[in-house]
């Protein structure tokens, strides 16, 4: 739906009505008379923001701490000189909430912290603008920012505030949505807009409702980027839910109008540097502002490498302005393809799970036109191959490969790319030789010629190769499969190990290339004889859609050991496992056991939106499963014969609705061995 502009007697209308609703809080605000229906604009005509915004912003490493002032701004936008980043593209240094006073002046302007900002904003914009950078600020749709000491916000002041952003020299602004006083959505973040128009300054114009009004059906034209989402934190679960959010909204963004699932972690410690490649890699195929939400001050090499890693946020400014788009989803591994400006395709190969898969798609399938072969450019490696059409890896845990795919003529000038992995089941027993199969496959049009290869362990691991390690040469399509006898030492605690795999080759014009991928081997438990319940034994792994699995409790919310007693309408169990849609947990059984028995249902403890079905795989066979069960139903008996399987698995899936509510148990699940 699209608003529409007339503009002054509008401004009056709007003036008016915030000014009463003011006064009469908790009422519902009445729609604004609307002119005559005219054709709107799809997007703010203003020439800004014509790529995703690129900056900095205080909030994620300092919220309203007392590190938050002039000397830390003037600190990042030093360092955004110093360190490169301004020519890395970002631009914006920007104020969050907590800048001001808690009350305005007799004149009703707003009064910068003598504390944080002893000189003022005029004068850390001025510091700013000396060094070629912007400055942005923050403040709220609401009677005060989201603070608890409660900061003024614009609600009723939007032209007066606007002005005096202007007037400091201010360059974008986030408007946030706290304290709204339930007035319209679209009527506060509009009348800002025409606020900050009204002062002839080019402003970037930032609309923080969360996504609860869903913007990116209505702010096309009232702001240059929305959040999509709720607040990130520095933590994967966090960053993995925004990106589900923001990921179906790619038919949404463009040139001066983007999607924001929100600021960047990236280096705030919460994440591995594997998860914060990941998260900076997949804003970047969303086509998100990059934020950077760490302190710079203190910020190690390895997050400066990410931040500034080039081919990467090139991907992001692409000017063609496409959000990537999602080719598969499956078993947690996502492809997602991003058409670029010169035609290429950026792709990434996502793993959402925690172990190493293989992920794979085809230069067809992600949009690019036939050709002999392509050039595929991996953007974390900075290395050039050819591909006769395949784009696969096996990416590590939580991972994601970003490649760069073109159907260029100069194809021929670089490597063969070679796909290296595991086939098979990389599990073994502490103390027992287990036989691992590696396979090194030529993806490029061109052979890899002078094929060699080397698997390594953690320290103390024995692992000797049992079949050739070498090939004269491997044609496309071709693989060296090469056997491997791998011993963890005895006493080795059952987990996830790393193993790395390592090829080198030749490229038909003689030039060398090496590859290497990081592997998990997992170090099980034989089952123990007889019945045992499912939630007293070790898993092999463990996925679920919110929070972690929970041991003979229910789901509960997203927080380690926060369920309750499994119920099932009214009936309580005292074991199994309480999970939430989509999960899947997997249990060794080692070719031991014979069956699986469990009452499945909905738990009692949220509402009645929950549906699910329930799943159990022997190997890769689904050899039980129920239809949609509600929240309305009892526990359903569920029993699978799961004679001669070496993996069992006991997935939930969200009954085909989403997973609202899909809190799942597998009450008093046991394995008989
Ligand atoms: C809201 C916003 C955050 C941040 C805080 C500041 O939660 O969504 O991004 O600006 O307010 O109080």
């Amino acid at each position: 739906m699209r608003h529409l502009h007339t503009r002054s007697p509008r401004r009056r209308i709007v003036g008016l009505l915030t000014a009463s609703l003011l006064c009469t809080a908790g009422l519902a605000a009445p729609a604004v008379a609307a002119p005559a229906a005219q054709p709107a604009a799809p997007a703010l005509d203003d020439g800004l923001a014509l790529t995703p915004p690129m900056g900095f912003n205080n909030w994620n490493s300092t919220n309203c701490r007392a590190e938050f002032n002039e000397s830390m701004v003037k600190g990042i936008a030093d360092l955004f000189v110093e360190k490169g980043l301004q020519d890395a593209g970002y631009q914006y240094v920007n104020l969050d909430d907590c800048w001001a006073l808690p009350e305005r002046d007799a004149d009703g302007k707003l009064v910068p912290d003598p504390v944080r900002f002893p000189h003022g904003i005029k004068a850390v914009a001025d510091y700013v603008h000396s060094k070629g950078l912007k400055l942005g600020i923050y403040t709220s749709a609401g009677t005060k920012t989201c603070n608890s000491a409660g900061f003024p916000g614009a609600l009723g002041h939007e032209y007066s505030d606007a002005q005096q952003f202007a007037d400091w020299g201010v360059d974008y602004l986030k408007y946030d949505n706290c304290n709204n006083q339930g007035v319209d959505a679209k009527l506060r973040y509009t009348t800002m807009r025409d606020a900050l128009k009204a002062t002839g300054r080019p402003i970037v114009y930032s609309i923080c409702e969360w996504g609860e009004n869903k913007p990116w059906q209505w702010a096309a034209d009232v702001g240059h980027l929305w959040r999509t989402t709720g607040d990130i934190s520095d933590n994967w679960g966090s960053m993995l839910g925004i990106l589900k959010q923001n990921l179906p909204l790619a038919e949404y963004a463009g040139p001066g109008h983007w999607n924001d699932p929100d600021m960047l972690e990236v280096g705030n410690g919460g994440m591995t540097d594997t998860e914060y490649r990941t998260h900076f890699s997949m804003w970047s195929v969303m086509a998100a502002p990059l934020l950077i939400g760490s302190d710079l001050r203190t910020a190690s090499q390895e997050t400066f490498d990410i931040l500034d890693n080039k081919e990467v946020i090139a991907v992001d400014q692409d000017p063609l302005g496409k959000q990537g788009a999602v080719v598969s989803s499956a078993g947690g591994r996502w492809v997602v393809s991003k058409e670029m400006k010169d035609g290429s395709r950026a792709v990434a190969l996502f793993n959402e799970s925690g172990t190493a898969q293989r992920i794979a798609t085809t230069a067809a399938a992600v949009g690019l036109p036939q050709a002999s072969a392509y050039t595929l450019r991996d953007l974390w490696q900075h290395k050039s191959y050819n591909t006769a059409g395949t784009i696969s890896a096996t990416v590590p845990a939580h991972g994601t490969v970003l490649v760069r795919v073109a159907a260029d003529r100069r194809w021929a000038t670089h490597p063969p790319a070679v796909e290296l992995g595991l086939s098979g089941s990389p599990l073994l027993q502490a103390g027992k030789a287990a036989t691992l199969t590696s396979a090194v496959t030529d993806l490029g049009r061109t052979p890899a010629k002078h094929v060699s290869v080397r698997l390594t362990g953690p320290e103390g691991w024995k692992v000797r190769a049992t079949s050739p390690t070498a090939s004269a040469g491997l044609p496309t399509g071709r693989s060296l499969r090469t056997k491997w006898s791998v011993t963890a030492p005895a006493g080795t605690p059952p987990g996830s190990y790393d193993l790395t795999l390592r090829a080198s080759y030749r490229s038909p014009t003689g030039a060398r290339a090496d590859s290497s991928v990081p592997l998990t081997a997992l170090v099980v438990v034989p089952p123990p004889s007889g019945t045992s319940g499912l939630g007293d034994l070790t898993w092999m792994s463990a996925t679920n859609g919110y929070g972690p699995v929970e041991r003979n409790t229910s789901n509960g919310e997203s927080a380690a050991g926060d369920g309750h007693p499994i119920t099932i309408g009214g009936v309580v169990y005292d074991k199994g496992l309480g999970v939430h849609a989509e999960s899947a947990v997997e249990f060794y059984a080692g070719k031991a056991c014979e069956k699986v028995t469990a009452d499945v249902g909905v738990d009692d403890e949220k509402g009645a939106n929950g549906t699910v079905a329930f799943e159990i795989w022997a190997d890769g066979t689904k050899v039980a499963s129920t239809g949609v069960l509600t929240n309305a139903m009892p526990a359903q008996p569920l029993t699978a014969d799961v004679t001669g399987a070496e993996v069992i698995r006991l997935v939930v899936t969200d009954g085909g609705d989403g997973i609202d509510s899909d809190h799942a148990d597998w009450a008093g699940a046991q394995l008989t061995c």
